[in-house]
């Protein structure tokens, strides 16, 4: 399923990467052994779910298929890129554009933005709107706000008793804000499991819904993410890529100090994929003054803004590039009699041809620019493939975070700049 050729980042090393700390890492992982291990529900999820809940969300999101005009899903952070990055790189970024008979979907919560808001209650205005709030504490700010106002907008525009259809929410099954108020309102509510974070969640109910939802077959997705797993239980780095991936990188940020990973990837379509990734790996790690930062490029439209710093600047860069093997539709460039631009040289070509040139054409220059370069591809941009991705990014990361030392399943960070926003806006 998912591949990984190390070879452009292993020429770097001073020494080969730690595979035996890599095997540990990866047993304490599987045995649910090491810190935060009340955590690791997601390990065995694509083979342990409960079948009964994922009926509940299909019938739920065919209810919602068939009768949205607009699904409003409000989250963020783990409650929101997951879904996100699946529906676009199922369905283009321009999903709301090539709508055929879906629901259009809009994310909101996912800031503190009061024209986005204003924005979407114009777009989905006159439609018939559901809501899918997700949030597991059920406390958060941004989409606690979004959803007091969009609960207000459903309950006036189709009444209280129609609120308990068109509102679903996907939250703790029993804490928090959210919870209550669900239980108070009659609505229908799908639970975060209690061994699951919020960024290792998008193969539960807080992705699953909204991408049923939106159309996606969400059985292949844990079928894909069923077999990655199988993969990610051998304990050898040449079978097992998460593994090798996992391994490298800590090689990199330990021997020669890259500091930086790039996750560089093929198309606007998989850009949410790197910033669930960001997130991933940013929360995951970044701990004790320690980890890569996690950052990412769309090529090769950034080679035109990014490509100066990643070829000459600081040489803190590694570099990932993510890429599927065979297009959904293929493009080819044609044959022009005149030749007037000059591009006779790719006539006949595929569009993929040509970014694999390109792909090749930048790992080498990187490359001699002294920045190491890992390849990590999937067969084709579609459920299976995106099932194992996901797994695949979250067990290496679970690895890489052992191996670094830290508990790669808290967050702790994260809860510092709210205190002083609270106390600013005089929560008590
Ligand atoms: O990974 C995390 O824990 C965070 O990104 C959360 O998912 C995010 O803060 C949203 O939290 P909640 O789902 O509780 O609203």
């Amino acid at each position: 399923m998912v591949q990984i050729n190390a070879e452009g980042a292993l020429s770097f090393l001073k020494e080969a990467p730690d595979y035996e700390a890599a095997k540990k890492a990866l047993k304490t992982l599987l045995e649910g052994t090491g810190a935060g291990n009340d955590y690791v529900g997601w390990v065995k999820l694509p083979f342990d779910f409960d079948r009964e809940e994922l009926a509940r969300i299909k019938a739920c999101a065919k209810r919602i298929h068939d009768n949205a005009e607009a699904l409003v899903v409000i989250g963020i952070g783990g409650s929101y890129l997951g879904a996100r990055a699946v529906i676009e790189a199922m369905l283009s970024p321009r999903f709301n554009e090539v709508a055929a008979k879906r629901p259009k979907i809009y994310f909101l919560g996912n800031g503190i933005n009061g024209e986005d808001l204003a924005q979407v209650l114009q777009l989905v205005d006159g439609k018939s709107v559901y809501v899918n709030v997700i949030s597991k504490s059920g406390t958060t700010l941004e989409p606690a706000l979004a959803f007091r106002i969009f609960k207000d907008y459903i309950e006036k525009h189709f009444g209280k008793k129609e609120a308990q259809e068109r509102i679903v929410c996907t939250t703790d099954k029993a804490r928090g804000a959210l919870k209550k108020l669900a239980e108070a309102e009659g609505y229908e509510c799908f639970v975060v499991p209690d061994d699951i974070g919020g960024r290792y969640s998008v193969l539960t109910p807080v992705g699953l819904l909204p991408i049923a939802a939106a159309g996606i077959d969400v059985d292949r997705l844990m079928a894909g993410a069923a077999a990655q797993a199988e993969i990610t239980k051998k304990d050898c780095p040449d079978c097992n890529p998460a593994l090798k991936y996992a391994a490298v990188r800590q090689a990199l940020y330990r021997q020669l100090d890259k500091k930086v990973e790039i996750l560089s990837c093929p198309s606007e379509s998989v850009r949410f994929i790197a910033e669930w990734w960001k997130q991933l790996y940013g929360e995951s790690e970044g701990k004790q003054h320690m980890g890569i930062f996690p950052a990412s490029c769309v090529f090769t439209a950034d080679l035109h803004s990014m490509g100066q710093y990643i070829q000459d600047g600081e040489r803190i860069l590694m570099e990932t590039f993510l890429s599927f093997d065979e297009p959904d539709i293929k493009v080819e460039v044609p044959f022009s009699e005149e030749n007037g631009d000059g591009l006779n040289y790719v006539a006949g070509k595929e569009y993929r041809q040509v970014y694999a040139a390109a792909q090749e054409g930048v790992k080498r220059a990187h490359m001699k620019g002294g920045v190491p370069c890992m390849e990590i591809s999937a067969p084709k941009l579609d459920e299976e493939s995106l099932g194992a991705l996901i797994y695949f990014f979250e067990a290496a990361c679970g690895i890489s975070g052992y191996m670094q030392g830290v508990n790669p399943f808290d967050q702790p960070g994260v809860e510092e700049y709210k205190k002083n926003m609270f106390a600013l806006l005089g929560k008590k």
